[in-house]
Formats: C-alpha cells, structure tokens, sequence
C-alpha cells in the first residue's frame, strides 16, 4: 500500500460535522454492521449504521465528525466516569473506506475527536476496532491509543443450538428484583480479569469489580431484559444477563440478544456452571422466537470459549479493545 505524506492527508480531509442527512456508508466499508452473523444481508448495512448513528447523535455531548464519507463519533461514558473518578468516553460508529483512503479518514478523524476530547477535558477513551480494521488500528496507535483486550464474538443459531448441558447438580432462575445487592456482591467477587478494564494499566484496579458490581446492578434494575442465577449446593454460583437488540430486528426482520455479562464465582468453577446458565439462556430465547444470540469474549478466555461453543457457538468476529489515557500521553 502506498502511504501518502501525512501533510497532504491534511490538506484533503478536513472533518466537519456529521449531518444524518448526507450519511451514507462509504463504498466497500470494511465493517458493516452485525455483518457476520448470518442473519445479516449486505443491504442491512446502511440502515443498521444509520440507527447506530441516530442513536450516538441522541446521547449527550456526542461530538460526530466525517470526512469525505468517512465518520466516526466521541460519546462521553458517564457512568463509567462516575466508577473510575475521571472523565470518560467512546469512539463509536466509525465507518471508514477501505485500504489506503481508510488510513487517512481514521487519521485526520480520529484526530479531530482528540483535540475534541481534550477541549471536553476527557482523560480516557475507549475505541473498539475490528482486527480486520488495519489501516484504522494504525492510524490509532500512531496516535497514541493502546491496544489493551482481543475479543472473539461468537454467535448462536438458537434452534440449532439446543445442545443440552452435561448433567450437573446446577439448578438456573431469573434473579429476584429484591436480589440486586446479591447480585452486584456476586459480580464483584467474580469479574473477568481479562476485561478491558482490568488489563489497563492506566485505570484503578481496585475500582474494576466496582464497575462490574454496578453494571450487573443497573442490569437487574432494567438494563437486560433477563438477568439468570445459577445456584450450586444452595448458594449462588454464577449469573448473567441477556439484552434483546430491537433495532437489529427492526432492519433484517431477525431477533437477535446479546449475553452481555456472565460470570461464575471463583468456587464454583468448572462444575458446568457456565453451560447450565447458557443452555437456560438459550431456552427463553426460543421461547421468545429469538434467532440469534451473541456474546463477546477474550481470546484467551478459554473456558468461556468451551462453554459457548459445547452450547453451539460459533466463532465469526473479533474485535481489539483500544484506548488511549491522557496520563499516558503526557509522558510521551
Ligand atoms: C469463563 C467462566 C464463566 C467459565 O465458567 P464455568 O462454570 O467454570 O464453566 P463450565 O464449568 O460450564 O465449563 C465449560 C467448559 O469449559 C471448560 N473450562 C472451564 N474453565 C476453563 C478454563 N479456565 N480453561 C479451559 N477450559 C475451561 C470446562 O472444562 C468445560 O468444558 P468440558 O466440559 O468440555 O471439559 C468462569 O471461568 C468465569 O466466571 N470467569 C471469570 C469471568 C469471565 O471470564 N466471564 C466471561 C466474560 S465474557
């Protein structure tokens, strides 16, 4: 691939504000939206990215930028602020050309929502890329973001999927409204230390079960539309929370839910606890004419990735977790 100098990228691409009214997805993008899952038909793409970006310009303080046909938006992360004790946010929508031309809309727009961040005061991003996004992780470590986490999205065909569990003395049920402190204790004693947030040297490691404590919380208070308990010798012993995808449906006529969150607790591994919750999970979701369920994992989490694909996922995608932190930068 020839590079063009980086000056002459500046003099080209100068991003301005996004209007929904010219959005269109430029040609060949490289990523189309829940474009591996098998639901998905290359005429979804632009009305699915559409509904991603009416959603980013209806969250406060979204700054959406494009370039050329090029866009990509900063979403400030309250929430996630408010656990960590500084000023959070998001790349998302990035919707780049591919090859060459993608390399120079990913840097003159990531750049742009840089100055923009620091104009905001915000001190750490978050920027999930495709691994197959090469010319945009370039452009982003080049700028100073990190790779911190690689995660797998693996997928389930639910009525195909219907693997039964192996017998175990497991026993699933939905989590009680009354049971929200139960779960955020659970959740807190059992994160994922390959998270994101965990392998970031630059947040607080003492704040990460906290993040998990409150967002299994908030999932239980409305965020997911079931939130499951295993209990295992009458205590419990895992949970997680499944979240239906409206606008997915909305588009290919297909349902498709996320397992957003699942955890076991440290003493109760590897008693099948994962696959008895999953197998349960997947049950609603036939119940409910759910087609398609997704969940994302790390690359090394091996034993979720067993558990996923002995209850019939299959691995489609992969995505890498970037971020960049303001302390980081100061020092280079
Ligand atoms: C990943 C996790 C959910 C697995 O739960 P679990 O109840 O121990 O899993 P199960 O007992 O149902 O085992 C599922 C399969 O994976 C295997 N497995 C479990 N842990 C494993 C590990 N660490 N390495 C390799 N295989 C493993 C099991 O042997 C089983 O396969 P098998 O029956 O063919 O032998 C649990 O380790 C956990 O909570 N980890 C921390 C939080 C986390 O990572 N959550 C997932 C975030 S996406």
């Amino acid at each position: 691939m020839t590079r063009d100098p980086a000056h002459m990228t500046q003099k080209t691409l100068q991003p301005r504000p996004l209007t929904l009214s010219t959005f269109e997805l430029p040609e060949g993008v490289t990523s189309r939206p829940w474009d591996y899952l098998p639901a998905t038909a290359p005429e979804h793409a632009r009305d699915l990215a559409r509904r991603e970006i009416e959603a980013l310009a209806k969250t406060d303080g979204t700054v959406a930028l494009c370039a050329g046909k090029a866009c990509a938006s900063l979403t400030p992360l309250p929430w996630d602020s408010g656990i960590f004790g500084l000023p959070m946010a998001r790349i998302g929508g990035v919707y780049l050309s591919p090859g060459n031309a993608g390399l120079h809309e990913s840097r003159a727009l990531f750049s742009a929502l840089l100055t923009a961040a620091s104009d905001a005061g915000i001190q750490h991003i978050d920027l999930p890329l495709r691994v197959t996004d090469i010319a945009a992780i370039e452009a982003a470590t080049a700028l100073g973001f990190r790779v911190v986490a690689c995660n797998l999205g693996m997928d389930w065909e639910v009525r195909r999927a219907r693997t039964p569990p192996p017998a175990s003395a497991v026993r699933v049920r939905c989590a009680r409204e009354d049971e929200v402190a139960a779960l955020g204790d659970l959740a807190a004693a059992s994160i994922d230390t390959l998270s994101r947030f965990a392998a970031d040297a630059y947040l607080p490691p003492q704040k990460v079960p906290d993040l998990f404590r409150a967002w299994a919380m908030n999932s239980l208070r409305g965020r997911a539309d079931r939130v499951q308990f295993a209990e295992l010798d009458g205590k419990l012993a895992g949970y997680c929370t499944w979240r239906l995808q409206p606008d997915y449906e909305a588009v290919t006529g297909a349902k498709l839910a996320s397992l957003e969150l699942t955890a076991v607790h440290p003493d109760a591994r590897r008693h099948g606890v994962l696959m008895a919750l999953v197998h349960d999970g997947l049950t609603w979701l036939e119940g409910r004419g759910v087609q398609l369920a997704e969940v994302f994992t790390h690359a090394l989490n091996g034993g979720m990735q067993r558990g996923c694909s002995r209850m019939g996922a299959v691995t489609r995608t992969a995505r890498y977790s970037l971020h960049w932190s303001a302390d980081q930068a100061s020092r280079r």
